[in-house]
């Protein structure tokens, strides 16, 4: 079976053409990292224009790569949340347009599920039960996978996403946007205790193993103020002192996110690992990742596919058209989608889903 998934939910237009789930035919990435860099963070409105001059050709092309056309794909999959509506809108009536004119199935994707299923394509099937880390610029959240398509959310972060204190960090030293490969390069030359960070975590008085990384964030505020630190020219020009603070505030965000992992492992015993989205990308996380015993294997993708791409969507999407399932042409983009779909016993139900997109 051969799948056309299509992407837009952020910075990103991606499609990509995939057969039986697992073999990559294309996988075109149209980013737009150079049209927010100067703002600092995605704006929502230059996004969707963006998606709206890139989407017809980055199709295109991957039809065109996979030597292959419209009337040979057996379903369409595309990403219907959670993500920025007006991006998600883009690519949603794209491919409606799409499966009306070649009569073909179409499914909607949660772009969660798909960082998910971003896996797929370098390792083994995913054996079940599965824990799931999704780390992303817009998402950080801890699942639990008894078996295919059912996700407990056994924490989330209550306030700022990995990814986001990354950039917000970035942003406050110069090292510009994205701030996750940058202070990942840099960090490594920087020696973690020789900047002490302060602050304290929120009350975690439930049984969920949630994150927060506002409080570290506002660490390194206070530490940049009371140490005059100045945000540099550009990443080559970075000081010593900057290396040390960004090593510090790498190795909390790491020690907070395997601390989680690893009691959710110890709890439920999982037979696979899953480590995906943007922040999956950090060489000092997927080491440390593989050096602790987590009695099952890790999978996480390799560069390309940790950040949005459309064959991870194409990936998720697989199983639904192979039942045979068609969401047809009414269904809508919702921009705050959740994929949790049940609660674990013993959890708390979560009360808040906040995404910063
Ligand atoms: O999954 P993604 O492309 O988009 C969202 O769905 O949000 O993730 C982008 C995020 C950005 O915040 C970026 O700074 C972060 O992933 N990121 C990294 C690295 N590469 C990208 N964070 C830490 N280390 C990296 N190497
Ligand atoms: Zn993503």
């Amino acid at each position: 079976m051969r799948v056309l998934g299509i992407e837009s939910s952020c910075d990103e237009t991606a499609a990509a053409i995939i057969e039986n789930g697992r073999v990559i035919e294309a996988n075109i990435i149209a980013s737009q990292i150079k049209t927010h860099a100067p703002f600092g963070g995605v704006v929502p409105e230059l996004a969707s224009r963006e998606h709206l001059s890139n989407i017809a050709f980055v199709v295109n092309s991957a039809l065109a790569e996979a030597h292959t056309n419209l009337d040979a794909i057996d379903g369409i999959a595309v990403t219907r949340g959670p993500g920025l509506i007006g991006s998600l809108l883009v690519g949603l009536s794209y491919a409606k347009s799409l499966a009306y004119v070649a009569n073909k199935p179409l499914v909607g994707v949660n772009h969660i599920e798909g960082h998910v299923y971003s896996v797929v394509f370098e390792n083994p099937p995913i054996a079940y039960p599965a824990l799931a880390l999704v780390v992303s610029g817009g998402h950080t959240t801890l699942f639990y996978i008894p078996e295919e398509g059912r996700y407990a959310a056994l924490g989330r972060t209550r306030d700022d996403a990995a990814g986001e204190a990354y950039d917000k960090v970035a942003k406050l030293l110069g090292l510009g946007y994205p701030g996750g490969p940058v202070i990942d390069r840099l960090a490594n030359s920087g020696d973690a205790k020789a900047a002490e960070l302060v602050f304290t975590l929120p009350r975690m008085d439930s049984p969920n193993l949630d994150f927060s990384f506002s409080g570290l964030k506002t660490a390194v505020l206070r530490y940049v103020k009371e140490h005059h630190i100045k945000p540099v020219e550009s990443p080559d020009a970075v000081t010593q002192e900057i290396l040390d603070l960004i090593a510090s505030f790498q190795d909390k965000v790491i020690r907070s996110l395997l601390s989680r992992v690893q009691e959710a492992a110890r709890r439920h015993h999982p037979k696979t690992m899953i480590l995906a989205g943007g922040v999956a990308c950090n060489s000092a996380l997927r080491a440390k990742m593989l050096a602790v015993d987590f009695g099952c294997p890790v999978y996480y993708p390799s560069p390309i596919l940790t950040t949005d791409n459309a064959a991870m969507i194409a990936a998720a999407g697989f199983p639904k058209l192979a039942r045979g399932e068609d969401h047809g042409l009414n269904f809508n983009a919702t921009a705050s989608l959740r994929l949790d779909n049940f609660v674990m016993e013993g959890y708390d139900a979560p009360v808040t889903a906040r995404y910063r997109i």
